[in-house]
């Protein structure tokens, strides 16, 4: 995908393999001509996203030469129901 912003950075995401096809190397030979599709358009880097838990993925971006770059961290808290009331009543003015 071509961002017009940054016309140089090629993005590329959704990489996927039917089960049964697995293991075989397509995924590889699916980002290698990404790489080859990039390099004779003129782009400079390939930028990806990659779940910090799935090894099949980092594998195949590690293997081909990407590197890990500062990322984002999801968070998450999970509020017991009957404290969400307090804790909505709390943030507003007057309340602490
Ligand atoms: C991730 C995915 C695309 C890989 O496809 P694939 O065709 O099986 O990948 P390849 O066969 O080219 O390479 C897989 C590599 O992962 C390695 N690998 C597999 N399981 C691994 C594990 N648990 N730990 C470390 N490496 C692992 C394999 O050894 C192989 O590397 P190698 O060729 O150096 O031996 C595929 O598993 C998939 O479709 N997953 C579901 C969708 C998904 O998660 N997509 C990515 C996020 S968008």
């Amino acid at each position: 995908m071509r961002n017009e912003s940054t016309p140089r950075i090629l993005s590329q995401d959704d990489t996927g393999v039917i089960r049964e096809y697995r293991g075989r190397g397509i995924a590889t030979a699916l980002k290698l001509k990404i790489s080859e599709y990039a390099l004779k358009n003129g782009y400079s880097t390939i930028k990806t996203r990659n779940d910090s838990t799935n090894a099949p993925m980092l594998a195949v971006n590690t293997k081909l030469g990407f590197q890990r770059k500062v990322g984002w961290i999801m968070m998450e808290k999970t509020l017991p129901p009957d404290r969400m009331e307090n804790e909505t009543r709390a943030s507003k003015p007057g309340h602490n």
